[in-house]
């Protein structure tokens, strides 16, 4: 108990080290450019310019806080808000048309496989494969195909895939990777655009599902959540303190689930 404790402790030390750095290169960033700005007298198309950078870093800060608020919601017992999704394969495919340009600008494509209906929270799912997607578009190889695989088996689950060829997770990363504020390539941590918390939401929207979250990567990285068809748990308990993170290893080399919490 008093190991668990202190881990939760160390865990919540960590997070809140991670949330000031993350923080700290944005608003840096900006208080310098507006000191630049105001330093002299400026024409109004440069200050313009200005204000719009300041915007687009003042849109991505307020995006970080959105993920880390939804994140704390779903710590504290939030759970998703199930109704008919009569074709999944329908859903991801709309998340793929609004990944289209991405998809485009990387050389990738995208195809859907399979298909099941259950009940579950389209907007999550939504938001679900939109960071899947971002991830597989981001590391996949140009010229290569991304799989979104729907396989729902006899239990009443189903394992939302989705696949690209590209890098693979080193293995010593993978467990570590739907962690908040993870990065496996250290180079780019504490980068402008990506926070690491992508796979955290991924996560926590299986976990409000009552599911769970994989990762494989071998010849190809395949990462995914894991659903039950239609919410068989009782009523979310309310958490006391911060949870802990299960992460256990699962069958063969490189491949792991994290546990629901
Ligand atoms: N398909 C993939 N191929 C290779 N590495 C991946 C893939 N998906 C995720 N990763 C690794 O896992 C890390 C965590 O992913 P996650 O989506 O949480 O963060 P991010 O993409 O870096 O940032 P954000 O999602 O906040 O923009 C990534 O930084 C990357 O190192
Ligand atoms: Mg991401």
């Amino acid at each position: 108990m008093l190991a668990r404790l202190d881990g939760a402790y160390r865990q919540l030390e960590g997070f809140n080290a991670d949330v000031a750095h993350e923080l700290r290169t944005p608003l840096a960033s900006l208080i310098g450019e507006t000191e630049l700005a105001l330093h002299r007298e400026r024409g109004i198309t440069e200050l313009k310019e200005v204000l719009g950078s300041n915007l687009e870093d003042l849109q991505r800060l307020a995006s970080l806080v959105n993920d880390m608020l939804f994140l704390s919601r779903a710590d504290r017992g939030e759970r998703a808000r199930r109704s008919l999704v009569r074709s999944l394969a329908a859903l991801a495919a709309e998340v793929v048309d609004f990944h289209e340009a991405a998809l485009h600008e990387a050389g990738v494509g995208a195809r859907v496989q399979g298909d099941a209906e259950g009940e579950f929270d389209s907007a999550l799912l939504r938001r679900a494969l939109s960071n899947l997607l971002a991830n597989a578009t981001r590391f996949a190889q140009r010229g290569t195909v991304i799989d979104i695989d729907i396989a729902p088996d006899a239990t009443g689950s189903v394992r939302l895939s989705v696949s690209n060829s590209g890098p693979a997770i080193p293995a010593e990363h993978l467990p570590r990777i739907f962690e908040r504020f993870y990065r496996a390539d250290r180079a780019r941590e504490h980068g402008k655009d990506n926070h690491g918390l992508g796979l955290a939401i991924v996560a926590a929207i299986a976990r409000m599902h009552g599911g769970t979250a994989f990762a494989h990567s071998r010849s190809r990285t395949s990462v995914g959540i894991s659903l039950r068809t239609s919410d068989l748990r009782p009523p979310a308990q309310k958490l006391n303190c911060t949870p802990m993170l299960t992460v256990r290893p699962g069958p063969g080399v490189g491949t792991f689930d994290i546990g629901s919490r």
